[in-house]
């Protein structure tokens, strides 16, 4: 494979997007490397801090047509990661989701397919099969989201998929589990529940607890993205498990461990609606492309845990702006 010379990162300001941007300066010597981030409030600048000028920075939305048309110009590759990407929020304002991981998706493909040779990985998630009780999914498996957040993610797979067979373009999709890791927003499941219980707080567990997700550390993930957009075939769909299921209790048991805390910290709160009991997915395909993940879940959550502590300064601004309005009423509601 010739090294690529000019990649475009979307999102490229979130939790995963930073954490692979900086395995994309690393790893590919010698290529420009553009991030394209609306800065939404998931958002943050500092999440890409020391880069400086290793990397240009954009700050543009995916659904805007003309920016995206400049910016493809005399690209050879795009890693594709901006969304909306929080279940809860998709509950109350969908329609965010439909235009940015809909239509900002589309926006991206129509810019692809005018730029010949350009290699795209669309980055998916293992939401879009939908729950199942026993077993795995595999990745030709019909797809059945339950969320507007999910149900917008496998409306982009499929579209992104449907420009491969029109219009030849050089595309994979991947579809990853539960990340956790530094610089993750602190409405998902691991940093609200360290970040809480830094601030004196209790953690609120869905329903029973007893739902399960597979986790991966991020910089697993941002590996395999890698391996995919490097050796990954033209329509084809790579699932990247971490390979470390658990319930959400036994998370919450081996956080508060972590942190030296006792159970009397966990609130048991009303459930999420339409809450996927278990995802599950086999990874094979990815595996045979020579991907392993490296992080256990116990050095994971010791390196994110020790990482929240010592980063105060950036999740509570994080935690006191947007987010405030948003949980109090979400807690209004239970
Ligand atoms: P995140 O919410 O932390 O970051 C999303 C980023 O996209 C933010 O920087 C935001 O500003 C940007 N963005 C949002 N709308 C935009 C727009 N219209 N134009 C330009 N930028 C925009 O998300 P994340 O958790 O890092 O997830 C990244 C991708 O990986 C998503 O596509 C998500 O579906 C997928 N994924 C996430 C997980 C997970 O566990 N977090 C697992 C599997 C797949
Ligand atoms: O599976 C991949 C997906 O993982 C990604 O596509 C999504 O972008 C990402 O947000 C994540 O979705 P989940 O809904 O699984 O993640 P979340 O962190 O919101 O919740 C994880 C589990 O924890 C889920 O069963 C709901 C539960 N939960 C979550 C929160 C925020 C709680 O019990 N309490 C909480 O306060």
């Amino acid at each position: 494979m010739k090294p690529f010379r000019s990649i475009l990162i979307t999102g490229g300001a979130g939790f995963i997007g930073s954490h692979f941007t900086r395995l994309a300066v690393r790893s590919h010597p010698g290529a420009r490397v553009t991030v394209l981030d609306k800065l939404t409030y998931a958002g943050n600048r500092a999440n890409l801090a020391g880069l400086g000028g290793a990397i240009r920075f954009v700050r543009g939305d995916i659904c805007d047509a003309a920016l995206v048309a400049r910016l493809f110009k005399g690209l050879d590759a795009v890693v594709h990661f901006a969304a909306e990407t929080h279940v809860d929020r998709s509950l109350g304002r969908s329609a965010d989701f439909l235009r940015t991981n809909v239509l900002g998706t589309h926006t991206l493909l129509e810019a692809a397919r005018r730029a010949p040779g350009l290699r795209f990985v669309h980055v998916s998630t293992d939401e879009v099969y939908g729950s199942r009780a026993r077993g795995a999914f595999r990745e030709g498996d019909p797809l059945n989201p339950s969320s507007p957040y999910s149900a917008s993610k496998a409306s982009s797979d499929l579209l992104a998929l449907s420009y491969v067979t029109t219009w030849g373009l050089n595309l994979s999709v991947t579809r990853c589990t539960n990340n956790y890791g530094p610089n993750q927003h602190p409405e998902k499941l691991i940093p609200l529940f360290v970040t809480n219980l830094e601030e004196g707080k209790q953690v609120p567990v869905y329903g029973s607890g007893r739902n399960r997700r597979d986790w991966i550390f991020v910089e697993d993930h941002c590996r395999a993205v890698d391996l995919v957009l490097r050796r990954g075939g033209a329509g084809e769909v790579y699932n990247v498990a971490g390979g470390q299921e658990k319930d959400n209790l036994a998370v919450t048991r081996a956080i508060l461990k972590a942190m030296g805390l006792g159970r009397d910290r966990i609130r048991f709160v009303e459930d999420r609606p339409g809450h996927d009991w278990r995802y599950a997915i086999s990874d094979a395909k990815v595996r045979a492309l020579g991907f392993k993940p490296r992080e256990s879940f116990a050095s994971g959550l010791a390196r994110t845990v020790a990482w929240y502590r010592a980063n105060a300064a950036w999740w509570r601004p994080v935690k006191a702006g947007d987010f405030q309005s948003y949980y109090r009423k979400q807690y209004r509601q239970r």
